[in-house]
């Protein structure tokens, strides 16, 4: 199948290709972000999307009932990117849920029936981030990867660490000390990733992982984050899923989170080929929640206008922006720790999937996040503060009239009430465990399979030497500083 799927440069003035067989964090030539790009006329894609619903019936096992009992797979002749079924890495991801959420909506002044709840935390790893994995590890299998890796908020790095191990590959989490939630750091440790707490946030994480990726070529790690195309290829299957529950009829609204953007841009990449292929009438409309505490998106599309036109967008403008916040020192800050970043590395892929779908960016405090999360709980099934930034920008978006009431709304609810305990205790009690289990006594750990977290400085040697190489592996590159050789571009 592969052979009518290549990797794809974003930026059209370069549009270079390359084959689904190499492994690539960014375009070679410019930098840029790459999509996966099929040439649907030799690939066999069904007349109607109807035509998935038979899979229902015929999930079970063998390597195609396997395939049609994930959420994901069942809908794979729309992510045709893999060379034979064998490719396939799945564990049952992508069976969740598109709750009818009458008892919120009825919070929120809606009609009932019109605000529906997409739980991605049903996932078997507990968020939306198992739909991405599934089709970045049957990549990496396609490709022969041994070793993987991810910087990570938390949900990648519980998600990685459940998929390698499940695959037989090495998984390596790079998370930012004392940034993400227990529940999420218990699972990577658990699921025997080795866990580098490097001593930074998120952004510094994941530069350093891409740096490691293409400029320590002798380490072997295949990158997981979400510059990766093959894993957004896989978010889109959550839209697909929000389409069947609802008869293959789109919603007027789709609210999601914005973190590192990829799940929004896997969302207008899905509405984008659904359209081209006829398989779909209306594309619905998007909104992406920020945190106001990492705001980038909302900043720049909300306030600085910044749009994708004509195939491309002013990375000047971004290149500025950025700049002022490295001069400010600027730090991300949210109690939604999933979403803490500064410098979301798909905004070129999510301006696109805002002029696709006709997106609005809104940003939303932490009391805001806090009493929407409580709200799902209370008359739904919970989530994860990061989740609830849908419902939050749900409710800033009803006060100002974007949506109205009587329209059709889908929140997508990320990740899992249990990932993040600790802001559910401490809402509700005042009790802060995250400050008491700092000040817990520690003793050595004992299990037989204990895996305990390894602290790194954010500096490339030391963290070469704790993934077990050298530095010599280096070859005179930079050693102390936080920049980058990867040409990355802003684009
Ligand atoms: N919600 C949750 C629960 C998340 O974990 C994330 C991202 C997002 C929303 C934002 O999604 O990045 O596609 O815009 N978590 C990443 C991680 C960054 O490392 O787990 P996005």
């Amino acid at each position: 199948m592969s052979d009518a799927a290549c990797q794809q440069c974003i930026n059209k003035q370069c549009g270079a290709t390359y084959c689904v067989s190499e492994t690539k964090v960014a375009c070679t030539k410019c930098g840029s972000l790459l999509d996966i790009k099929y040439d649907w006329s030799r690939l066999p894609v069904p007349k109607d999307m109807s035509f998935f619903e038979h899979r229902w019936s015929t999930k079970g096992t063998g390597t195609e009932g396997r395939d049609d009992f994930s959420g994901v797979w069942r809908f794979r002749e729309l992510l045709p990117f893999y060379r034979t079924p064998d490719d396939i890495v799945t564990i049952g991801e992508g069976r969740t849920v598109l709750q009818t959420a009458d008892l919120l909506a009825r919070q929120l002044n809606m009609k009932s029936g019109s605000l529906l709840l997409q739980y991605e935390g049903l996932n078997p790893s507990g968020s939306f981030k198992d739909n991405g994995m599934t089709a970045a590890f049957t990549h990496a299998r396609m490709v022969g990867a041994k070793r993987v890796a991810c910087a990570s908020t938390g949900n990648t790095s519980a998600s990685l660490a459940m998929f390698a191990s499940l695959a037989e590959m090495r998984g390596v989490v790079f998370i930012g000390s004392g940034k993400i939630s227990f529940g999420k750091l218990s699972q990577a440790l658990d699921y025997g990733a080795l866990t580098l707490q490097i001593q930074g946030d998120f952004d510094a994480c994941l530069r350093r992982v891409r740096q490691i990726a293409v400029d320590v070529p002798q380490m072997g790690i295949y990158l997981m984050n979400s510059v990766n195309p093959f894993r957004l290829e896989g978010q889109k299957s959550i839209m697909y899923r929000v389409l069947e529950a609802r008869g293959w009829e789109s919603p007027d609204w789709v609210i999601v989170p914005g973190g590192n953007l990829g799940n929004c841009a896997a969302f207008g990449k899905a509405f984008a080929e659904l359209k081209e292929l006829g398989l779909l009438k209306k594309i619905p409309r998007l909104a992406v929640i920020n945190a106001s505490g990492a705001n980038t998106l909302y900043r720049l599309f909300e306030q600085q206008k910044l749009r994708w036109k004509d195939d491309a967008y002013d990375t000047t403008a971004v290149q500025k922006y950025y700049a002022v916040m490295d001069e400010s020192n600027y730090e991300a800050h949210t109690i939604a720790s999933a979403i803490e970043i500064g410098r979301p590395v798909n905004l070129p892929k999510a301006l696109r999937a805002l002029a696709i779908m006709d997106g609005v960016v809104r940003e939303v405090s932490d009391e805001e996040i806090l009493e929407a999360r409580a709200m799902v709980a209370r008359w739904g099934f919970g989530c994860e503060p990061a989740s609830a930034a849908s419902v939050a920008g749900l409710m800033k978006l009803l006060a100002e009239q974007v949506v109205s009431p009587s329209e059709t709304v889908v929140c997508i609810l990320t990740g899992h009430e249990l990932k993040d305990p600790n802001v559910t205790v401490k809402y509700h009690t005042g009790v802060d465990m995250k400050s008491v289990q700092d000040l817990a006594p520690r003793t050595e750990p004992h299990g037989r399979l204990a895996n305990r977290p390894v602290q790194v400085e954010d500096n490339l040697e030391a963290i070469v030497r704790a993934m077990g190489g050298n530095p010599g592996m280096l070859g005179g590159r930079e050693i102390q500083g936080a920049r980058s050789s990867v040409p990355i571009a802003e684009y």
